[in-house]
């Protein structure tokens, strides 16, 4: 059985919602909150599979964790050293961000580890990060083709390298720092361009010095992390979905309260905003290190905009719903410089240029991005390739569409977004779950 959503059309988003927690800051906080010493508490944490999945690993590997209760969680931190060996693989879901940081970590561990995923999972490239942990003298099989599972053999001890990224990866770059936590000498990496830094501002506040300046992030081993009180801000990934359906549907106002606005992950802002978007950040704070505003959006007229290449590795996870806002605007939209989107939970590029297609909007797919021409968009029914991010941003699309709009394989929008239906819902979206 499948899940598939129904979107009736019309409607408008209104009031106060509160988004889950932001899915990258919680895989962090559970595995800095395990290598460290003492009881970490984390609060606001997303109980999305993705998370979940992150949290059984540790388990395995003997960390005592109490919770997700209400996104509390409590971590009996057992230092850098001392986690056990898994008696099974280790099932990583859905989830890229954990398989990758996890074979950094990993590759420093005196016991085997085998790192295996779900179908989408599986097909996802893992050389990215095997190349450069193999430089650190890490020993990795994969499977053909470089793929998962990740067959992980202990080494006699890591070295640490100075390593240029082929590609703006914060997965890839997290992988080697946490790599670098286990090896002689300093790590450094190097990358092409602004990634979210939310690892080495975690580190820190674990009180674990990290050397950043430029594009470069170093650190050194011999320091200890130390358990610290977590608070994760909801995720601007999943508020992402809300801001462009209130811009795109008329006669939209809702407040989406508690967003993470770390710098490193506001594309999506400047690129909305371009577009004529009505988006006022208010309650601006800091909370557990990072930025914190609530958001304010209002319906307004969009046009097309050609995106500013330097941005999209700042809304990496944003493009389908930004891609949905350029079908609903005025003129041409142009992404380009985005090839990394073919290597995400689906192919996005594919996955967003076929489903746009399916209702009514006119695309041309390119290697590395799409033109959209925006314009009325129809009903129709739309394949999500089980991608968490693709259905919900058809979801929106709903809204402005003129019958129904099916989204096919919605399962994993639990992955890191386990409530979106019932707040879709309340915030005015007509959707409906019908088992398949
Ligand atoms: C993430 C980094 C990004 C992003 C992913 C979460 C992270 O992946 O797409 O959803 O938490 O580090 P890449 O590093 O592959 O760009």
């Amino acid at each position: 059985m499948s899940k598939c959503f129904k979107i009736s059309p019309g409607g408008k988003l209104t009031g106060s919602i509160r988004i889950p927690g932001d899915k990258s800051m919680s895989h962090r906080s559970v595995i800095l909150g395990a290598l460290a010493e003492g009881v970490t508490r984390v609060s606001g944490l997303l109980e999305g599979e993705d998370i979940l999945a992150t949290i059984a690993a540790f388990r395995a590997m003997g960390v005592n964790i109490e919770g997700p209760d209400e996104g509390q969680l409590v971590i009996c931190g057992v230092g850098l050293n001392g986690l056990r060996q898994p008696q099974h693989d280790l099932d990583m879901g859905n989830s890229g961000t954990a398989m990758r940081l996890l074979s950094g970590l990993l590759s420093g561990q005196s016991f085997p580890s085998c790192l295996s995923g779900d179908k989408s999972l599986s097909g996802r490239p893992m050389r990215r990060v095997v190349d450069p942990l193999t430089e650190m003298g890490a020993h990795i099989s994969t499977a053909e083709g470089g793929t998962p599972p990740l067959q992980i053999i202990p080494v006699n001890g890591l070295r640490g390298i100075d390593y240029q990224m082929p590609m703006a990866s914060a997965q890839v770059k997290s992988c080697l720092l946490l790599a670098g936590l286990y090896a002689e000498g300093k790590t450094c990496v190097t990358e092409p361009a602004p990634t979210r830094d939310h690892t080495e501002r975690m580190l820190r506040g674990f009180g674990y010095p990290v050397s950043s300046g430029g594009s470069r992030v170093c650190l050194e081993p011999g320091f200890h992390l130390k358990a610290t009180d977590m608070v994760v801000p909801g995720d601007i990934s999943s508020a992402a979905f809300f801001m462009v359906g209130a811009s795109i549907a008329p006669g939209s106002h809702i407040e989406i309260r508690n967003v993470g606005t770390n710098p490193t992950r506001t594309g999506i802002l400047f690129i909305l905003k371009q577009m004529g978007a009505d988006i006022e950040l208010k309650n601006e704070r800091t909370v557990g290190g990072e930025p914190v505003a609530d958001l304010i959006v209002q319906s307004a007229p969009l046009h097309g905009i050609h995106i500013d290449e330097a941005h999209v590795p700042l809304a990496i996870d944003e493009f389908p719903a930004i891609l949905i806002a350029a079908a609903a605007a005025s003129g041409e939209t142009i992404l380009s410089g985005a090839e990394e989107l073919r290597v995400k939970e689906s192919d996005r590029i594919a996955a967003m240029a076929r489903g746009l297609t399916h209702i009514g909007v006119d695309v041309t797919e390119t290697a590395d991005g799409m033109r959209v021409r925006g314009g009325e968009i129809q009903g129709g029914t739309v394949d999500s390739h089980g991608d968490h991010r693709i259905a919900m941003a058809f979801s929106m699309a709903g809204l402005l569409s003129n019958t129904e709009i099916y989204i096919e394989d919605c399962d994993n929008v639990s992955t890191s977004f386990p409530d979106f239906q019932s707040l879709a819902e309340s915030g005015g979206l007509d959707i409906t779950v019908i088992s398949k």
